[in-house]
């Protein structure tokens, strides 16, 4: 696992900056006036930082970029980065300012001004996002990032505003790790220690084996892993901060730690990026985590279905029937439509055991929703406006995409099977949707419930502005908000 890095927050003077070997940013607004901590600065640079900020390059910039000034004279610093942000930015543009600092963080560290910016605890947030970095596997040792000191005029009041983001932060991370993993370390069983490692932070966590899931009947999840040498698991991670009593809201993620397709195996091109199909499982374990951190107000259980989707002489093989845990069986058309098969069961035992107010799962489900929505949006489906409704306002105030789309009982009709209840798959028209309509069959009428298909968003192509190439931990954010709007409230 790797550590994030972390912010420490003093009060703003000019030794700090002037001390500095790293790197010192500069968060200055868009008329380029310093205040007095900076002037003193830019006196000792003999004017340079005053006159970069009367360029061209600085007029360029939009909120939250940056522009540098590589040894500048008369400091010791091996850079200036000045960081352009209104007093007034919003909370996307004070991240991103902070993540123009965390990107450029190197071994030396860095010394910010923030001073008496309002949003100083999001700027440290947005660095500690994208000042990620997943080295583990680079032998020649690079080198760790140095410290952070954020320097503002009431370090008290600013490292109290950010502690609940550094507990998001630490989430976020968190799942970025699951999802990064290669598929011999993340083993179902070291997933499982992982989370069952939560202890400490006070989640109650319980780990059900394949014997414990055999008797609960979840024939649909376990056929999806019979042929691995990694044997299937269910964990169960509590979160008990609300009332005493109240049901949880439950959150159920696809955990399929490496999927090969099975016996329908998948074309070798591109097949490596399949250790990020625990992405779901990955999210509501960062998720989690983050709620014991901030010792979120509320009950939430978190579900997770951990299985590997293996070739082999024991694999459930196309044409296999298998009866889920609800009762309804299935016929398996493809054997790489297995996600849906794990959820199934999961969602049921979620609502079986816990009688949840609402429920959302998030899976790693189809190829299709990239092709509709790019790694732009995670597609949204769901039973119940409100809770639908709820989550896009927490996904957009989190600057995370998420775009609704439809269901209805035409698309539900294409699951028909000739010989069992449903079959598990129906060819390539409206792929994420009948996707959808299969797990709204194991969603009963009364909870609301939501589907997130993140295939597209866990693991983009290219970097976003919170995170570098790899990993986002997608969703995390949102979750934790609507948590917070939608429980705590
Ligand atoms: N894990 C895949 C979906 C996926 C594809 C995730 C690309 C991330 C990137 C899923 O299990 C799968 O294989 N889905 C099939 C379903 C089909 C067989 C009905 C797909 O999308 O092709
Ligand atoms: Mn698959
Ligand atoms: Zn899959």
């Amino acid at each position: 696992m790797t550590t994030p890095v972390t912010v420490q927050f003093e009060k703003t003077g000019f030794e700090a900056l002037t001390d500095a070997e790293g790197r010192v940013a500069l968060i200055v607004g868009p008329d380029g006036k310093l205040g007095a901590v900076a002037k003193r600065l830019d006196r000792a640079t003999r004017g340079a930082i005053g006159r970069a900020l009367q360029g061209k390059a600085w007029d360029k910039l939009k909120a939250g970029d940056a522009l540098d000034l590589s040894y500048p004279a008369g400091l010791k610093a091996e850079a200036v980065q000045l960081v352009k942000l209104a007093r007034r930015a919003d909370t996307a543009e004070a991240r991103k300012a902070g993540a123009s600092v965390g990107k450029a963080l190197g071994e030396a560290g860095v010394v910010v001004l923030a001073a008496a910016h309002p949003r100083a605890a999001e700027i440290a947030f947005g660095l500690t996002l994208r000042a990620y970095d997943f080295a583990l596997y680079h032998t020649a040792e690079k080198p760790a990032k140095g410290a952070v000191t954020m320097l503002v005029d009431d370090p008290d009041a600013t490292s109290a505003k950010a502690a609940p983001l550094m507990a998001l932060a630490d989430g976020v991370c968190f799942t970025r790790d699951l999802v990064n993993e290669p598929a011999n370390v993340l083993t179902t069983t070291d997933f499982a220690e992982r989370l069952a490692a939560m202890r400490e932070i006070g989640l109650e966590v319980e780990v059900l084996d394949e014997p414990a899931l055999e008797k609960l009947g979840m024939r649909a999840l376990l056929g999806v892993g019979q042929g691995s040498e990694s044997p299937s698991k269910v964990v169960v991670m509590q979160w008990n901060g609300g009332r005493k009593g109240d049901a949880p809201f439950a959150l159920v993620g696809k955990g399929v730690v490496f999927d090969t397709g099975g016996i329908s195996i998948k074309p070798a091109a591109g097949m490596e990026e399949m250790t990020m199909d625990m992405g779901g499982a990955g999210v509501v374990s960062g998720v989690m985590r983050t709620l014991a951190l901030r010792k979120a107000k509320a009950n939430v259980v978190g579900l997770v279905g951990l299985v590997e989707n293996m070739p082999d002489g024991r694999a459930q093989r196309p044409g296999d029937i298998v009866r889920s845990m609800k009762g309804d069986t299935i016929e398996v058309i493809n054997t790489d439509a297995e996600g849906r098969l794990v959820l199934a069961d999961v969602l049921w035992y979620a609502q079986e055991r816990f009688k949840p107010t609402g429920m959302i799962n998030l899976a790693t489900l189809t190829g299709a929703i990239i092709v509709g929505l790019g790694h732009e949006n995670a597609g949204v489906f769901s039973n119940d406006d409100a809770l639908c409704n709820a989550f896009l306002k927490a996904a957009a105030a989190e600057d995370e995409g998420a775009w609704r789309m439809p269901m209805g009982p035409a698309y539900d009709a294409l699951l028909k099977s000739r010989l069992a209840d449903m079959k598990n798959s129906c060819g390539r028209p409206a792929g994420s949707i009948t996707a959808a309509q299969f797990l709204r069959r194991f969603v009963k009428d009364d909870v609301p419930w939501c589907h997130l298909d993140i295939a597209g968003v866990a693991l983009p192509p290219k970097e976003t502005t919170l995170a570098p190439k790899g990993a986002t931990g997608w969703g995390v954010m949102a979750l934790d908000r609507l948590v917070r709007d939608m429980l705590e409230g």
